[in-house]
């Protein structure tokens, strides 16, 4: 009897993990890919040039490694994914562009599945001819070995996806607003829009006014328009806030990422931060409960 039972337990346990593994699987499927990238790829001194600073100032190196060797999250993050940036030198050899690209802007990994701790959202208004130049870097940057350990989602984590409502890197790409400046109209406020929504978005909202989501909320940078050029430049450069206020994790980027921004970049992002003071804040996002 007693085995009886026993047994009973053990198929019904097994029951439902199968059923949370197949649940979680089917939602990081549940990707919609655009068509394949097929932007030439042309590797020259000045594409690297340009994809190196683009690495550098979008933070790849801080998570996969000064050398892009990869890295081990997993006891970094209070997250239950065993989160394994991979060595991208070594990555960009052995994907092709398209695969590349999808995990870049989409979120998307080249297993298919949706990615779950990339930050592609910050990436995904990239420029075609930016992220050519970037995969362009990686694929010729040198390969450094190193040993990392097999990634795995946890059951904590498969249920978040599952039932917890948790949104996977796809959904989130997908959920960044289109650039609306139009670049030949207006170029030096288009670079300025171009800057902050593929830079500042990581944090400050996927539309840049404002996020509350996880961690510390993190101002609207219509904010901006109250803070002088030279301020908002010793903030970027500094990390350091108005009063030298420390500001968490932008203190951390800042000074990993904004050294290599240029002046003409700080030009551009200052005044079109500024103008969106007079635009209305969009409601009903789920960066903003
Ligand atoms: C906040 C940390 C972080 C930043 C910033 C980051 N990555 Fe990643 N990346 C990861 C993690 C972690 C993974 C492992 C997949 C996952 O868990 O989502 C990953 C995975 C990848 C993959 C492999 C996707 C696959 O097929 O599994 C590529 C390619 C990649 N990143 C490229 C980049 C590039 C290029 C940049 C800079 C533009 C970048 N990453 C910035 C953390 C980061
Ligand atoms: C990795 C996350 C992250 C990124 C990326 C980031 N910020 Fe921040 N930012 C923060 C946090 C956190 C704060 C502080 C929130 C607080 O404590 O009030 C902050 C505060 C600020 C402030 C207010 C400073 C003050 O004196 O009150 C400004 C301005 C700002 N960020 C601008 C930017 C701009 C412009 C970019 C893009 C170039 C950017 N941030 C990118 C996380 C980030």
């Amino acid at each position: 009897m007693l085995i009886r039972i026993l047994i009973a337990a053990l198929v019904l346990a097994l029951g439902a993990f199968g059923g949370l593994y197949c649940l979680s699987e089917a939602k990081l499927r549940d990707v919609q890919a655009d068509p394949p990238f097929v932007y030439p790829v042309t590797i020259n001194d000045t594409s690297i040039e340009r994809g190196r600073y683009l690495a550098r100032t979008r933070g790849c190196f801080g998570c996969h490694g000064q050398q892009l060797e990869g890295k081990n999250f997993a006891d970094q993050w209070d997250w239950p994914v065993r989160a394994i940036a991979p060595n991208l030198a070594e990555y960009a050899r052995d994907h092709d562009d398209a695969t590349l690209e999808a995990a870049i802007r989409q979120g998307i990994a080249a297993s298919g599945r949706a990615l779950v701790s990339m930050p592609s959202y910050n990436f995904s208004r990239l420029s075609d001819a930016n992220t050519a130049a970037l995969i362009a870097f990686l694929r010729s940057a040198p390969i450094v070995a190193n040993e990392l350990p097999t990634p795995r989602l946890g059951w904590r984590a498969r249920w978040e996806v599952a039932f917890g409502g948790y949104r996977h890197m796809e959904d989130w790409a997908d959920a960044v607003p289109q650039l609306r400046i139009d670049p030949h109209a207006e170029p030096d406020r288009a670079r300025g829009e171009y800057l902050g929504m593929t830079l500042c978005n990581e944090c400050h909202g996927l539309d840049l006014r404002g996020a509350n989501l996880f961690g510390e909320p993190t101002p609207d940078l219509a904010i901006v328009s109250t803070i002088s050029r030279e301020q908002f430049q010793n903030i970027i450069r500094t990390g350091t806030g108005r009063g030298d206020r420390q500001l968490g994790l932008m203190t951390l980027v800042a000074s990993n990422r904004y050294p290599f921004l240029t002046a003409t970049d700080i030009d551009d992002l200052y005044p079109h931060l500024t103008t969106l003071a007079g635009e209305p804040v969009p409601e009903d996002v789920f960066w903003r409960p």
